[in-house]
């Protein structure tokens, strides 16, 4: 089996990234080394998405550029993983021949089957979708850092009518908790200080008799000076036992990412997301009586199809009283062969613009609001690094998941954790003052000067 150096681009969500480290597991074990830019490769991968069509037509926007490389080189092996290659193989093979490996989101242990058959002068090609697959027994190629993500569920279930990721990604399906917790111990002897739990629906987690609350609860005794978080949450299966779980266990962050999509019950009807508005607050409302201080993000979509201004004005208005930390707002994007995609798309462009821009402006209102009413408090920051503008200020991010900048200082190293004091906020960031170290130890909280 001949091999090289494989250098990956990542689209996406964080679920890729991750699938990335898997990938790069599997051909490391098959000898592949990894490449630090494209021009060093032997095989470039592109793991894509396609949850938009802007996101697609970057996508297609890196392939031209590439183009240039493999005329230059035409021994050079380029491919396509993760959603597009699900969604589009065809259109990749037959209209843009420059696509050499075409391997979806299930077949990652057969990559190098499918690269080898490329070298040799064909087309790889793996499409198909597994029932089992969660690479449960690969170890991920992670470089040495603070944060890591670990894929604890793959697909979805759920059918929301305008998303193609149960398409893409398949049935849902999980990972054993005991290959998890393992997985995180190894992370915590490597000095990782925070682990994100990922799953397309995480709260649908399930493990014999062990559901996500009792994965949270197992991940979070590993280590108390690792900080743990997880994405996505689903309105209609968070259950009251996650919440007091998050409140009981000082290291699970105090932070859940709950999309709501729409205001309008009648909008979330016809995106089949199975709950209503009243549901979903009364979540909300639940999860703040149990969690003190939780802090919530969001997704919403501005533009579904038959949305009418009353809708969007439903969208603003639970806005104003969920009173998100932060949000995720897109344009509704038709996907074909959703059954959202059968309903047209009959918000006009410049209107959707319009819609997406209020809600964008409220949400930045919002996050600025909620930051100014922080000045003076004081919140435990884990220590990353230097800020991105200067080695003469440190950030961090607060348990609530807010970029905080503090000046640097020869004691404050990455991985540390510190108390600070706030003085200064944007919608974005935090600024604050050093107050002292905090050091975690097993099942105690002790605090030195
Ligand atoms: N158009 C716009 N936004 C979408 N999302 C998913 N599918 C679409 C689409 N067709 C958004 C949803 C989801 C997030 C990951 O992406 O808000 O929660
Ligand atoms: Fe898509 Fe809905 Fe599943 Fe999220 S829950 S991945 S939006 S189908």
């Amino acid at each position: 089996m001949k091999n090289g150096s494989v250098y990956i681009e990542t689209y996406g969500c964080q679920m890729n990234f991750a699938d990335t480290e898997i990938v790069l597991g599997v051909l490391k074990k098959q000898g592949y080394t990894v490449a630090q830019n494209p021009e060093d490769a032997d095989i470039i991968l592109l793991n894509t998405c396609s949850i938009r069509d802007n996101a697609e037509q970057r996508i297609y926007g890196r392939l031209g550029n590439l183009k240039n490389l493999k005329t230059k080189k035409p021994e050079l092996v380029l491919g396509i993983l993760g959603c597009m290659a699900e969604r589009l193989r065809k259109d990749l093979i037959e209209e843009k021949k420059i696509v050499d490996v075409v391997v979806g989101p299930d077949e990652y242990r057969r990559l190098p089957e499918y690269i080898d058959i490329a070298f040799n002068g064909d087309k790889g090609i793996g499409v198909k979708l597994s029932r089992t697959e969660t690479y449960d027994d690969i170890e991920p190629h992670r470089e040495d850092g603070l944060s890591a993500w670990i894929s604890v569920m793959r697909g979805c279930d759920k059918f929301c009518t305008f998303c193609v990721v149960p398409f893409t990604r398949g049935r849902e399906r999980s990972r054993s908790l005991n290959s998890i917790v393992k997985e995180i111990e190894d992370l915590s002897a490597r000095g990782f200080k925070e682990v994100t739990l990922l799953g397309q629906n995480v709260n649908s987690y399930q493990d014999e008799e062990n559901d996500f609350s009792d994965l949270l609860a197992a991940a979070a005794k590993v280590d108390p000076s690792m900080r743990i978080r997880f994405t996505t949450s689903h309105p209609q299966d968070l259950s009251e036992k996650l919440l007091y779980t998050i409140a009981e266990q000082q290291n699970i962050c105090n932070y859940i990412h709950l999309p709501v999509q729409s205001g309008s019950n009648r909008i979330l009807e016809l995106m089949n997301r199975t709950y209503t508005i009243e549901h979903y607050l009364n979540l909300i409302e639940k999860a703040k009586r149990i969690i003190p201080g939780v802090s919530f993000s969001t997704d919403i979509i501005a533009g579904f199809p038959t949305e009418t201004w009353e809708d969007h004005l439903a969208t603003l208005d639970v806005m104003r009283q969920v009173r998100y930390d932060g949000a995720y707002m897109f344009k509704y994007s038709p996907r074909e062969g959703t059954k959202a995609y059968k309903m047209g798309d009959d918000v006009p462009e410049d209107v959707k613009t319009k819609r997406l821009q209020e809600i964008i402006d409220l949400q930045q209102q919002i996050s600025y609001e909620i930051n100014q009413g922080l000045i003076g408090k004081e919140e435990i920051v884990l220590v990353e690094g230097f800020s991105r503008k200067s080695n003469e200020f440190l950030s961090g991010r607060t348990d609530t998941n807010k970029v905080t900048i503090i000046p640097a200082q020869e004691n404050i190293k990455p991985g540390d954790y510190i108390r600070i004091k706030i003085n200064k906020a944007t919608s974005a960031t935090l600024f604050g003052e050093y107050l002292s170290h905090i050091v975690f130890e097993k099942s105690s909280v002790v605090l030195s000067a």
